[in-house]
C-alpha cells in the first residue's frame, strides 16, 4: 500500500531525556514488578536471575540497538520501516508478527493492570487492614476469578490507555515519568528494608543471591530469555516505533544501555522488595501470577502509614503499566494510521476495543472459563491467560528478536546499520565490531538454541 505520509514531517521526541524516559517508561512496567519476581519464584530464584541478566545485557542490548536503528532510519512504523529499508522483500512480515504480538500482550497486560488498580482501591478502603497474611492468597483468587469486577477495572485501564494514545506521543508521558520513576524506586527501597528486617526475611535474600545451578533447564532458560524480551519491550517493534520518533543526533547505544540499566535495576530491586517479605510471611516462592498481590499487602500492614504507602505503591504500579501499555498500543496504531491513513483517534478506539475484548477472555479464563485448556509443551494444558502470555513471550518475541537482528546485519547490511548507529560517523562506538558479530551471528544462534532447547527438542527441556 502506498504511504501517504511521505514528505510530512514526523512527530519527534521533545529531548534526549524525553526519549529515554519514554523508552524506559515502556520498558518499566508490570514486567519488572509483577512478572519478573513471579517467574524468578517459579524458576528457582538466583540461577534464573543470572540467566536473565546475561540475556538482557547481551541479547537485549543487541536487539534494542537494532530496533532503534531500523526505526530511526525507516522513519516509519514497525511494518513500514521494513518496507522502506528492504522494499520488495517479505521482511515486513517481521513487523506483522509484532502487530499480532501487540494484540496478545496488551490483552492480558490490561487484565493485570486492572488487578493493580483494584488493589489501589482495596488498600484505600481497608480490605487488607489487619488481615492475616495467610488469607491474602484467598482474597486475590476470589477477586481474579470473579466474572465481573476484574473486567470493569480492565475496561477503565484500557480507556485510559486509549485516551493517552489519542493525545499523541509527546503529551504528558515524558513529564510524568520524571516524577513517577523515582517515587516507585523509593517505595521499593522501603519495602526492601522492611522485608529484610522482618523475622525470616534474610532467607529471601539468600533465595535471590545463592544460585542453585541444578535448577537450570531448557525451560528456565527460555523463560529468562522471554522475560528479557518482555521486560525490555523488544521483539515486537515497540522500540522500532519509538526509534522512528527519534532525532538523528541522538546517541542510540548509550540510550539503549541507559534504558536496560534502569529496567534491570528496578526488576532486581523488586526482587529484593518481595522475596524477603515472602519468606517472612511463610509463603512458598512459586505462587505464580499472584505473587506480588499475595505478599505485598501483608508487608504494608506491618509498616507505619502502611495504608498510605500501599495505596501509593499500587497506584504507581498502575501508572507504570499505563506508560508500557501505551507503547504496546502505539505499535498497532502507528501502523494503521501510517499505512491506511485512518485518523489516530479512530484507530486507537477501535484497536483498543478489540484488545479489550480479547482481554476479557483472558480474565474469564481465571474463573468461569478455566475449563478451556490450550495444549502447551511440558504441561497438561494452560488457560487462555497463560497461553497469551507464554505464546507471546516465549515464541513471538524471541522470533521477532531473531528476525530483527538477522535483518539488520544480513539484509539491511552492516554498513547501513553502522552509519545509522554512529550518526553518519559522527559518533564513536567502540563496540561496533562486537555488535556486528553479536547481531549477525551470536544472538540469532543463541535464540534458536534456546527456543529449541526450551521446547524440549533436544530431549530435556520443558
Ligand atoms: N516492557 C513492558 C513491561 O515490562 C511491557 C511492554 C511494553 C512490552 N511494550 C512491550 C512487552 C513490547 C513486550 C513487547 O511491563
Amino acid at each position: 500500500m502506498e504511504n501517504k505520509n511521505i514528505g510530512v514531517e514526523r512527530e519527534h521526541w521533545g529531548s534526549r531525556f524525553g526519549f529515554i524516559m519514554a523508552a524506559a517508561g515502556s520498558a518499566i512496567g508490570l514486567g519488572n514488578i509483577w512478572r519478573f519476581p513471579y517467574l524468578a519464584g517459579d524458576n528457582g530464584g538466583a540461577a534464573f536471575i543470572i540467566v536473565y541478566l546475561i540475556a538482557a545485557f547481551l541479547i537485549g542490548f543487541t536487539v534494542m540497538l537494532c530496533e532503534f536503528a531500523i526505526g530511526r532510519a525507516g522513519q516509519q512504523n514497525a511494518i513500514g520501516s521494513f518496507k522502506k529499508l528492504a522494499a520488495g522483500t517479505p521482511w515486513w512480515i517481521t513487523g506483522a508478527f509484532g502487530v499480532l504480538a501487540a494484540f496478545l500482550i496488551l490483552s492480558f497486560y490490561g487484565v493485570v493492570a486492572g488487578w493493580t488498580m483494584a488493589y489501589v482501591w482495596m488498600t484505600i478502603s481497608g480490605s487488607f487492614t489487619g488481615v492475616p497474611a495467610d488469607q491474602l492468597p484467598g482474597i486475590f483468587v476470589g477477586f481474579i476469578t470473579n466474572p465481573i469486577q476484574p473486567i470493569i477495572w480492565q475496561a477503565i485501564f484500557m480507556v485510559l490507555t486509549v485516551g493517552i494514545v489519542i493525545a499523541g506521543i509527546k503529551g504528558g508521558i515524558e513529564k510524568w515519568s520524571k516524577i513517577l520513576m523515582p517515587a516507585i524506586v523509593a517505595i521499593l527501597f522501603i519495602l526492601m528494608f522492611r522485608g529484610m528486617t522482618l523475622e525470616g526475611g534474610m532467607a529471601g535474600v539468600a533465595f535471590i543471591l545463592n544460585p542453585d545451578w541444578s535448577q537450570i533447564t531448557g525451560k528456565v532458560i527460555l523463560a529468562a530469555l522471554g522475560q528479557a524480551f518482555f521486560s525490555l519491550s523488544l521483539g515486537m517493534g515497540t522500540m522500532i516505533t519509538y526509534g522512528s520518533y527519534l532525532e538523528k543526533k541522538e546517541n542510540m547505544p548509550s540510550s539503549a544501555a541507559t534504558v536496560i540499566g534502569l529496567d534491570t535495576g528496578i526488576a532486581i530491586l523488586a526482587g529484593f522488595a518481595i522475596f524477603p517479605a515472602l519468606f517472612a510471611v511463610g509463603l512458598e516462592p512459586s505462587q505464580g501470577a499472584g505473587l506480588v498481590f499475595m505478599v505485598l499487602p501483608a508487608v504494608f500492614d506491618t509498616i507505619p502509614f502502611g495504608m498510605f504507602f500501599g495505596t501509593i505503591f499500587f497506584l504507581l504500579l498502575a501508572i507504570a503499566a499505563l506508560t508500557s501499555a501505551i507503547s504496546i498500543l502505539e505499535v498497532v496504531v502507528a501502523y494503521v494510521k501510517d499505512e491506511f491513513n485512518i485518523p489516530r483517534a479512530t484507530t486507537s478506539v477501535v484497536v483498543g476495543f478489540v484488545i479489550f475484548l480479547l482481554g476479557v477472555t483472558a480474565s474469564l479464563s481465571m474463573g468461569a472459563w478455566s475449563h478451556i485448556v490450550i495444549p502447551w509443551p511440558g504441561t497438561e494444558g494452560i488457560n487462555l491467560f497463560d497461553f497469551y502470555d507464554n505464546f507471546s513471550a516465549k515464541v513471538l518475541l524471541p522470533l521477532g528478536g531473531l528476525l530483527i537482528s538477522l535483518f539488520t546485519v544480513w539484509v539491511w547490511k552492516p554498513e547501513n546499520a553502522f552509519r545509522e548507529i554512529t550518526n553518519e560517523g559522527k559518533l564513536s562506538f567502540a563496540w561496533l565490531p562486537a555488535f556486528k558479530i553479536m547481531a549477525g551471528i551470536i544472538a540469532p544462534i543463541v535464540i534458536v538454541i534456546v527456543l529449541l532447547y526450551g521446547f524440549g527438542v533436544f530431549g530435556a527441556g520443558i
